[in-house]
């Protein structure tokens, strides 16, 4: 059966979809039916065929590659397939040629995917202060941090908390002028906000696919510019890490040997099975959001926000948005209403959204109708009204 075309505002792909609003999309993206059909099809040959399926769905890995780099203005053979975002940060982490004294700067409030890994590689980690403003100063602050020399700046392209965008193109240069590596968490940018890893000189980005990629947990990708790949160590390399992995199992290949040379290509990632059903999940996801174009969805979600943001603030909402958007909008209930309280009302009633690091945060994406925003703020209004 054809699937219905993707239109933004229309939800026609997410037929089983229970909330009226869905707005959770900076946490967990609902499976559409291009994702569901997917996943089928794959079992569905697994459940036939077994090992004998193996090769058909083989070339996913190098589709999804294509797809994701064209996403990110990147070229196929600079991605690798990870598991999650975290995957993207440790293989960095534990691959940089590191020196003695090393120090990476990231900001206070970054997700602890971006934190940890730097800290278990044993080099000094900074903080950066990123204050709960509209429009945080960043840029000066990040200078001053520069000139006391650091070798590696992490940071996400949009906070998970706040939805504040990130000015990467200027922390991009920055980082240059001062011979900072730059390390960027994608995931609450990449399906929602345009990213170009070339024109923003990022050095490396890694990405998950459940949020604004709209595919299944499990699955993401790493990003590593050309000029890294020859100078990481490849600790984190696998069985099919090396050159030709596969040829000792196939007939009339190459025969076992060890010692073959690790690839000098970013997928020396990919050090073993990959997660077949997140890509192919992953795949159809990121191929409905090529067809409706990253930044088509950046203004419809822009402009669906625009009226909430306007409406919850009518209501007493503090609202965190920045001028660079993102597609969240987090608000500060009003003096005496709880966030708990008013999560479980607005669930119960309809509208899913979520409540990272003490605020409400809605995001929606590219299947949600600005119609919906009435039905959102009536629904605020009732609970606020009669309690939750
Ligand atoms: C900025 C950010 N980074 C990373 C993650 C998650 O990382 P992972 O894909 O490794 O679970 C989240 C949310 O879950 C996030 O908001």
């Amino acid at each position: 059966m054809t699937l219905p075309v993707p239109h933004l505002g229309e939800r026609e792909l997410f037929p089983n979809l229970e909330a009226r609003a869905y707005l959770a999309h900076a946490a967990i993206s609902p499976a559409s039916r291009a994702v569901q059909e997917a996943v089928a099809a794959v079992l569905d040959a697994y459940g036939r065929r077994g090992a004998g399926a193996l090769l058909e769905w083989l070339p996913v890995r190098d589709r999804l590659r294509q797809r994701l780099a064209r996403l990110i203005g990147a070229n196929p053979e600079d991605l690798a397939l990870v598991s999650n975002t975290t995957q993207g940060v440790l293989d960095i982490a534990l691959c940089f040629p590191w020196n003695p004294g090393d120090r990476v700067l990231t900001f206070q409030g970054e997700f602890p995917a971006n934190v940890t890994p730097w800290k278990q590689a044993g080099v000094e980690v900074s903080f950066l202060p990123l204050p709960r403003v509209r429009n945080p100063e960043i840029l000066s602050l990040l200078e001053a941090e520069l000139q006391r020399k650091v070798r590696l700046v992490a940071v996400s392209a949009v906070q998970f908390q706040t939805g504040l965008a990130m000015p990467l193109r200027e922390i991009g240069a920055m980082c240059r002028r001062y011979g900072a590596a730059l390390f960027v968490d994608a995931i609450q940018a990449a399906g929602v906000v345009p990213l170009d890893v070339q024109a923003a000189g990022i050095d490396f980005l890694t990405c998950g696919s459940h949020k604004w990629l709209m595919g299944m947990e499990g699955a993401g990708f790493l990003y590593v510019s050309p000029q890294w790949v020859e100078r990481l160590r490849p600790r984190m390399a696998g069985w099919l890490s090396h050159e030709d992995p596969l040829g000792f199992l196939f007939p009339g290949g190459s025969s076992l040997d060890y010692e073959r040379p690790i690839r000098k290509r970013a997928d020396f990632l990919e050090p073993g099975t990959g997660n077949l059903l997140g890509h192919v999940a992953l795949e159809a996801s990121v191929g409905l959001i090529e067809e409706l174009g990253v930044p088509a969805i950046h203004a419809h979600v822009t402009a669906y926000l625009d009226a909430l943001e306007q409406g919850m603030e009518r209501r007493g909402f503090a609202s965190l948005r920045s001028a660079r958007r993102s597609g969240i909008l987090s608000v500060q209930p009003p003096a005496g209403w709880s966030l708990g309280d008013l999560h479980r009302g607005l669930a119960r009633r309809g509208v899913v959204c979520s409540t990272p690091d003490g605020f409400l945060r809605f995001a929606p994406h590219w299947p949600n109708h600005r119609d919906e925003v009435p039905f959102v703020l009536a629904t605020v209004d009732e609970i606020l009204r009669q309690g939750s």
